[in-house]
């Protein structure tokens, strides 16, 4: 037996207003038929009056715990992946933890922007097996509609609002056959930091920013990089591509999805797509497609998964996992 971090649940929260490519024509110069033949993408949800990043992430974490059957007095861990947190401080985490009514437990937020929720799993999980923290709440949640510039086609139609949650627990797991997480990597290059960015902060302009993004040079950097850090967690594991029952990306661009599978001789229909639905959520967007291939029967107890990210800094990372 050994000490693995397994998800006991997992959750999602989308705001309550969906828009429609239809609908962002009329906005900017742009086209149905342009953004789903380059991206696959059809709509988006966007948050409006009382929805903030820790409303949504709130609502996934409760979803989450819904299905473990825990109660939330039993977190003693709250990691909230987040670009576009509700305050600069204090963390986002914190205001989850106090709408969950938890008296005490350990919260941050990381900044990691895209790979964010698989930076925050990680983290979890050593956390977890190394006796920090027993049960946790890790959680990617965004508003990024409200860092968009909403006059620039090239970045406004990709990106959309949302939240996932998962519930990590500490168990004794057998192991050959048993759940949890089986590896990890993580990675950052900081030299890329000019290609997906906001233009402002606190400690620059005082100002929030919006979202400036090289869209060529990220795709291309993208398909390499998350081949190969999928590559890496299946070395770590031991488990062969054939034995991957899904691939839960990050959803930026169902060519990035195509190509990355591709490059890896894993099957299309193994991969869970929901850009189509939501868009880019940024940290949001693996959760959010994990909750629904969950809910939707897809992915089954047993079922080996590997979630995958990348996103600004650069930064990239890949979880393997058996559900
Ligand atoms: N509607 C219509 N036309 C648009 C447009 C829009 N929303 N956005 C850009 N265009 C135009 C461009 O101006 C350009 O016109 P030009 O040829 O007259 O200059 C043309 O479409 C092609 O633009 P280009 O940027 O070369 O398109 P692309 O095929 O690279 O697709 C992205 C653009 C952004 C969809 C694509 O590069 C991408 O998905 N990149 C990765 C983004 C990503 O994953 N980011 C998040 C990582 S976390």
């Amino acid at each position: 037996m050994t000490l693995r971090s397994v998800i006991l649940g997992t959750g999602s929260a989308l705001p309550r207003r969906r828009m429609t490519n239809a609908e962002l024509a009329t906005m900017v110069d742009t086209s149905d038929e342009w953004i789903v033949g380059r991206t696959g993408i059809r709509e988006r949800y966007i948050a409006g009056e009382g929805e903030t990043t820790a409303t949504l992430a709130t609502d996934a974490a409760r979803r989450a715990l819904d299905m473990a059957g825990l109660a939330a007095s039993e977190i003693d861990l709250i990691i909230l992946a987040t670009a576009t947190p509700d305050q600069t401080f204090p963390a986002s985490a914190t205001i989850v933890q106090a709408a969950l009514g938890i008296d005490d437990c350990i919260a941050f937020d990381v900044a990691a922007v895209c790979s964010g929720f698989l930076y925050g799993v990680t983290v979890a999980d050593n956390m977890l097996r190394g006796g920090a923290a027993k049960t946790a709440l890790v959680i990617g949640a965004e508003t990024f509609s409200r860092i968009l510039d909403w006059e620039d086609r090239t970045t406004c139609v990709l990106f959309g609002d949302g939240a996932g949650a998962i519930v990590l627990r500490a168990e004794e797991s057998d192991q050959a056959s048993g759940r949890g997480i089986l590896a990890s990597r993580l990675h950052a290059d900081g030299r890329y930091n000019n290609l997906l960015n906001v233009d402002g902060g606190p400690s620059t302009t005082g100002t929030v920013g919006k979202v400036r993004m090289k869209g060529q040079d990220v795709f291309r950097h993208a398909v390499v990089n998350l081949a190969a850090v999928m590559g890496e967690v299946l070395e770590a594991s031991g488990i062969a591509s054939d034995d991957v029952d899904w691939v839960v990306p990050h959803q930026a661009n169902a060519r990035i999805l195509d190509a990355t599978a591709r490059k890896l001789g894993l099957a299309p229909e193994r991969v869970v797509v929901t850009v189509d639905r939501h868009a880019n959520t940024s940290a949001a967007s693996v959760p959010l497609a994990l909750d629904t291939a969950v809910r939707d029967g897809r992915i089954q107890p047993g079922h080996i998964v590997i979630l995958e990210a990348m996103g600004g800094g650069f930064t990239w990372g890949a979880s393997i996992l058996r559900y």
